[in-house]
């Protein structure tokens, strides 16, 4: 089978490493490091115009722009829903109207367009604030601060279309909630959920959960705590829900559904949805498929609407780490010049992930995007999976390099209780 990967990231460097095992992988526009990963090339596209048996959509706005729509057109075969099913993770407002109707457990919230009535709601609330973008934003777009003054100065921000342009200029705001978080992909064929192993994603900048938010500085799996009683109630209570929901309003949605959740003291509350592969989760996720697993023959059933077979897991632990370039989640800076990306990969265990790199004038690696490199390992347990990848991570370099020493700390501490 050949398969096309759609997208530039750690994600679908992931992704393309896990289906080259059963298939030959073309990616566009791709990046340096699966340009040279084997049994795949980049290809310059556009997707629409690249053969392939099967298109796999990494990120979101293409998928809300409506390209599972146009390649199912043109008779491709798609993982990933079209624009109707994409909406989910492209409106925050409509997502948790479809939640409320499906039942399922998330923060209260209210939608506004003005400010005046939005700040009168934000004051009504006890902290913590927060305070979400309607629309896309890479996910920066969400403010949670136990500051009333700050949380007043991100909605007028929002609104006013300063801070994220169009897709601030509507804001929903939540009910603050508590837990650990918890990623759960599950892969859909229209009817059917199958729930990938869990993962946790670390969303703030800094150590210790401080600072901004950004796309995700690192993650592992497994989740202890997370076990399979608590993946059959999300299954239960979140996914099944919404993807009943989504059929009742005629949406064949067949792509992951990722449920982004919140394990409160009520019980795991939603979050958000978001309508593809998680970045880091994928990088975390996929690697604990067992060897033999055909990747690519799975996302091509659940393309095709019909799931059958339910993949194996290994009992390997998986790490990521993230290693951010200067100024991210701000603008980061671009073009210096990256070392020691060998020497890690040697690192047993270890494969470094390319998410933001690019080749310069004159040959050399660089940064080129805020993500730079996704440093994963797998390994018996959290700890040594964690070592392997801190390790490997410590070989690399380059100016204004940041990372969080923190992934998976607190986790491979429970995993040995
Ligand atoms: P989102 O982009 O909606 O996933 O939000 C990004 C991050 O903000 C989440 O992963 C949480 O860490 C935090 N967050 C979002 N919504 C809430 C909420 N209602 N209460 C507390 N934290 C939240
Ligand atoms: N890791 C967060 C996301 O993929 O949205």
């Amino acid at each position: 089978m050949r398969v096309l990967v759609v997208g530039a990231g750690g994600r679908e460097h992931a992704l393309a490493l896990a289906l080259a095992r059963s298939a030959e992988v073309l990616v566009t526009p791709g990046n340096p490091g699966m340009a040279g990963a084997p049994g795949t090339a980049c290809v310059p596209g556009p997707p629409e115009e690249v053969d392939a048996d099967l298109v796999v959509v990494g990120p979101e706005a293409p998928l809300v722009d409506g390209l599972a729509d146009r390649l199912r057109a043109r008779g491709r075969l798609v993982l990933g829903p079209g624009a109707d099913g994409a909406r989910l993770e492209g409106s925050k407002a409509w997502m948790k109207e479809l939640l409320a109707t499906a039942g399922v457990p998330t923060a209260r919230h209210a939608t506004f367009e003005a400010l005046e009535p939005a700040l009168a709601h934000l004051r009504s609330q006890p902290p913590p604030y927060v305070v979400k973008t309607d629309g896309l934003a890479a996910g920066k777009g969400v403010l949670v601060t136990d500051s009333l003054e700050e949380a007043e100065a991100d909605l007028a921000a929002k609104l006013s279309g300063q801070a994220f342009g169009g897709a601030g200029r509507r804001v929903v705001l939540e009910e603050g909630l508590a837990g650990p978080e918890l990623s759960l992909l599950a892969l859909c064929d229209g009817r059917r959920a199958l729930p990938l192993v869990p993962a946790q994603d670390f969303k703030r900048v800094g150590e210790g959960g401080t600072g901004p938010n950004t796309g995700g500085m690192g993650a592992y799996s497994p989740v202890p705590g997370a076990g399979p009683d608590v993946v059959d109630e999300v299954m239960d209570r979140a996914v099944e829900p919404l993807l009943a929901e989504l059929r009742r309003r005629g949406i064949d949605y067949r792509g992951v559904l990722y449920a982004g959740l919140m394990l409160t003291a009520a019980g795991p509350k939603v979050v958000e949805f978001n309508v593809r592969f998680g970045d880091p989760e994928a990088q975390v996720v996929l690697p604990r498929l067992v060897p033999g697993v055909d990747l690519a023959d799975l996302l091509a059933q659940a393309a095709a609407g019909h799931l059958r077979t339910e993949p194996a897991w290994s009992d390997q632990a998986c790490v990521t780490v993230v290693l951010a370039a200067a100024g991210y989640p701000g603008a980061p800076r671009r073009g210096d010049p990256i070392t020691g990306v060998e020497e890690a990969g040697l690192v047993e265990g270890v494969q470094v992930l390319h998410a933001g790199t690019a080749w310069d004038v004159e040959g050399r690696l660089v940064t080129a995007g805020g993500r730079v490199l996704d440093v994963t390992a797998l390994g018996p347990t959290l700890g040594v999976a964690r070592d392997r990848a801190y390790r490997a991570a410590s070989r690399i370099n380059w100016r204004g390099l940041h990372f969080r020493s923190d992934i998976a700390k607190e986790a491979a501490r429970e995993a040995v209780r």
